[in-house]
């Protein structure tokens, strides 16, 4: 064989930049672009865009002008170099969905295709990697040959990315499975050899044609999010019932055909991957007459919006009827914690309705300040958990950091107006709350 693939990443975002600097540490020469000015000048100086554990150290050791780094990874804002350099090229741009529509907003995985097809004019593997509606690999392979001076020589591979926010790192490193949908040879022999190395940690390598590795992905996180809309309407079950989600979830998880993961009741979920990835699949079945296949998915999305509708209920019911003036305290504002990633995220989306109520909203969030403030300029904000609690007369966990799970109850008691105490995420301990004179409240638990 002759020297290692020289690697190219398209979009620097969650999955670009954690991509782009796991190729580098992997030993490869990477040379990676966005279309966000403000982006690239960060990762210039070997610093994360974003928040991610890991991220930031990885980026360090390997971008080029970083004092003491390999120098393997850079970046350019041309197309040209992008092009003369890379023999294999990463698409990692995001596909949003549409405004007002539940399908998928294509235009930059196009636009990308459309920048760089004109400047392969030797053999080189385009590898998409971005969360696209099935049929999408075959048109973009066609586009390629097209627009491509190297016709045919430009191939395509679509490698669908499973990786989790806050675990990026490790899961690029790590992947449980690497999926990789080919229309010929070449591609196979490639992605071979690009990811030898967790191959040979054992990641299974699963070959497939274009349009089931294109549905691997949307098939995995539609499993994911039915899951946890299963154990959220169950909880919905147990408020009616005095049951308790949390002992259930448990006890069903011990058969391990189910398995405890992703059994967590609660305000349900968000981010930018699982309630989009849901209804573009929907609309993308609708397209091809396969819509019936997937009416429950359309379940799956209420039972979670109706979970941030509970929650409210649940606010307003603890201070007595009506929202309008109150002082609600909203400790949370990601859509997971160890993330700073507030794109449609459960916490922020039920502190805005409670604002629209007209109720007094303090939010505090541990990583997400600044995007919360972008998103949502008009709820308040506080610097520290214990400031949005004072004269709160109800308080609301809804994003699970551990910091918030390491709060003295007694000391937050003491700033409250009221001790009230709703759980949206369930790993609060009600007896350490209701000890400390709190009413301690839970999605899909006994009130007392
Ligand atoms: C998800 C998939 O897990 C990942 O494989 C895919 O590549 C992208 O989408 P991510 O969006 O990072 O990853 O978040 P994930 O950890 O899956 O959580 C999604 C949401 O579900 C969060 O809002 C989380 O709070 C919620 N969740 C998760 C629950 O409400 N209950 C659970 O039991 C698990």
């Amino acid at each position: 064989t002759g020297a290692a693939p020289r690697i190219t990443v398209i979009g620097l975002g969650y999955l670009g930049a954690t991509h782009a600097a796991a190729m580098a540490e992997l030993g490869f020469e990477v040379l990676g672009l966005d279309v966000v000015p403000e982006k690239m000048r960060k990762l210039e100086q070997g610093s994360a865009p974003m928040f991610e554990p890991g991220l930031e150290e990885l980026l360090r050791a390997h971008v080029a002008g970083v004092e003491g780094s390999t120098g393997r990874l850079r970046f350019t804002d041309s197309w040209e170099e992008l092009g003369a350099f890379g023999d294999v090229h990463f698409l990692c741009v995001n596909t949003p969905q549409k405004h007002g529509e539940y399908a998928a907003d294509m235009s930059y995985v196009d636009a990308a295709v459309a920048s760089l097809a004109p400047h392969l004019d030797r053999p080189a593997l385009v590898v998409g990697k971005s969360t696209v509606p099935v049929g999408s690999a075959a048109r973009i392979a066609e586009r390629l040959a097209e627009l491509a001076p190297a016709g045919r020589d430009a191939e395509l591979a679509w490698n669908p990315e499973f990786l989790r926010e806050s675990f990026a790192v490790q899961d690029t490193l790590h992947p449980d499975r690497i999926v990789v949908g080919v229309a010929g040879p070449r591609g196979e022999e490639l992605l071979r050899e690009v990811y030898a190395q967790p191959i040979a940690e054992g990641s299974p390598f699963l070959v497939t044609d274009y349009p089931t590795a294109e549905l691997v992905k949307v098939s995995a996180n539609s499993f994911l999010a039915t899951k946890i809309s299963f154990i959220n309407a169950m909880a919905e079950v147990c408020e009616a019932a005095d049951g308790d989600v949390m002992k259930l979830a448990e006890a069903i998880g011990y058969d391990d055909r189910i398995g405890r993961k992703f059994l967590r009741a609660g305000i349900g979920f968000g981010g930018g991957c699982l309630p989009k990835d849901i209804r573009a699949f929907m609309a993308r079945a609708g397209e091809l007459g396969a819509s019936e296949a997937l009416t429950f998915l359309r379940e799956v999305d209420s039972i979670n919006m109706r979970r941030r509708a509970q929650m409210v209920e649940l606010t307003r019911d603890a201070v007595g009827g009506t929202l309008l003036g109150k002082r609600v305290a909203v400790l949370g504002a990601t859509f997971k914690p160890d993330s700073d990633d507030v794109r449609d995220s459960p916490a922020l989306n039920v502190a805005g309705q409670l604002h629209l109520q007209g109720a007094q909203v303090t939010v505090y969030d541990p990583k997400g300040m600044a995007n919360a403030r972008a998103l949502f300029p008009t709820l308040g904000y506080a610097d520290t958990a214990l400031d949005a609690v004072r004269g709160a007369d109800v308080v609301l966990h809804l994003t699970e950091w551990k910091e918030f799970k390491e709060l003295d109850p007694a000391v937050l008691g003491e700033v409250a107006t009221t001790r009230h105490l709703l759980d949206g995420r369930n790993t609060l301990d009600p007896q350490l709350w209701r000890k400390a004179g709190w009413t301690f409240r839970a999605l899909g638990r006994p009130t007392a």
